[in-house]
């Protein structure tokens, strides 16, 4: 008898460094007042030089593994969710689990840009439900700050580093679990949010090399619209396969990107503000790794209860978008 998937356990991990708005004010024209009125952001983390997606995944998930008693050598699925890994090939994945010397797990990469925890968390679910693995590792990871144009006042102030990671395995009878997840992707729409350079159909040359092209770029006006319309739709579809409806949420946690972005949806959805899950003014939007970190932050602050409903829904390149509604 299956009774479905439960997250066992959850953990997160942000750099030491913290850069204020006020220090950005030093870079470039801009000012603490500017960035909070229209993201809500006050202070991100940046890693360290020698500090990869790998070292803060590693981190996250040992913490994770700790609070879901779970023995990395237990491990048979490790999936990283990043679009900053350590390297193109192999995966950060493969670095993790070296790490973490879990030689059982096989390990992979996805790239679904902010999106890529909740795809990962649905991946993993399936092949649990399938009976392919047991015990999984997911994990959102990024270094964003090695793809930031620190030259451009208009994204350099919207992202930061950090790593979250949940285990999932088989639910008892009476645990919490995973009860509806949606995934979506429109192709139409990859100029409004990309990294035009640095892979293979613009790498890196002598030549453009001082056009930072590997560096994120975006429409912030179109991203806006786009992010609030597909959340709300993927929440609201999680939440109808899950035979819920929005009183029945204890907790919304959405990507963190914008305040006025996450305002909206808890608007659209009805849900009231006290509601809705918040840490970006510390973090800013940490892309794969922002609802990760915020599942983690919710559980250990004691935010959901045992048998409360939450949705989680992120948003990010692509387009992608994601949702899930679990049952904690
Ligand atoms: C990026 C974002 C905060 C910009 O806010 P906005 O209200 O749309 O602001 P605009 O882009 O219209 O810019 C307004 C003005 O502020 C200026 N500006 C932009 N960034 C600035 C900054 N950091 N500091 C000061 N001024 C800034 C612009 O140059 C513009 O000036 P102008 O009117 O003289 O041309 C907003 O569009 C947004 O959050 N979009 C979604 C981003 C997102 O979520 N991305 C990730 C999705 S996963």
């Amino acid at each position: 008898m299956t009774h479905g998937v439960t997250i066992a356990g959850t953990g997160s991990y942000v750099p030491e460094k913290i850069v204020t708005n006020d220090d950005l004010s030093k870079i470039v024209d801009t000012t603490d007042e500017w960035i909070v009125t229209r993201t809500g952001i006050k202070e991100r983390r940046i890693a360290a030089e020698n500090e990869s997606s790998s070292d803060l995944a590693t981190q996250a998930a040992l913490k994770a593994l700790e609070q879901s008693n779970t023995k990395a050598e237990d491990l048979e699925l490790i999936i990283i969710a990043t679009i900053t890994p350590d390297t193109l090939t192999p995966s950060t994945a493969a670095y993790v689990q070296t790490n973490l010397g879990a030689h059982k797990a096989v390990a992979f990469d996805i790239s679904a840009a902010c999106a890529g925890f909740v795809y990962a968390m649905k991946i993993a679910t399936n092949m649990i439900n399938g009976g392919s693995v047991k015990n999984a590792l997911i994990i959102g990871a990024e270094k964003l700050s090695c793809v930031t144009n620190w030259t451009d006042r208009t994204t350099c102030v919207l992202f930061g580093d950090g790593a979250g990671a949940a285990v999932l395995r088989p639910a008892e009878e009476g645990e919490g679990r995973i009860l509806a997840t949606d995934i979506g992707t429109d192709g139409t729409q990859t100029k409004i949010l990309n990294i035009p350079g640095g892979g293979s159909a613009c790498p890196t040359t002598p030549e453009n090399i001082h056009e930072n092209l590997a560096t994120l770029t975006m429409s912030g006006k179109e991203v806006f619209k786009q992010a609030v319309t597909r959340m709300r739709d993927s929440a609201n579809t999680v939440i109808e396969r899950a035979n819920l409806t929005p009183e029945d949420i204890s907790l919304v946690i959405p990507h963190q990107a914008n305040l006025r972005i996450i305002d909206a949806i808890a608007d659209r959805l009805a849900v009231p503000n006290d509601r809705v899950f918040v840490n970006l003014h510390k973090y800013g939007n940490t892309s794969a790794a922002a609802i990760a970190i915020a599942l983690d932050e919710a559980n250990r602050e004691g935010k959901i209860k045992k048998g409360e409903n939450l949705v989680m829904v992120a948003f990010g390149a692509g387009l992608t978008w994601a949702a899930a509604a679990i049952e904690w």
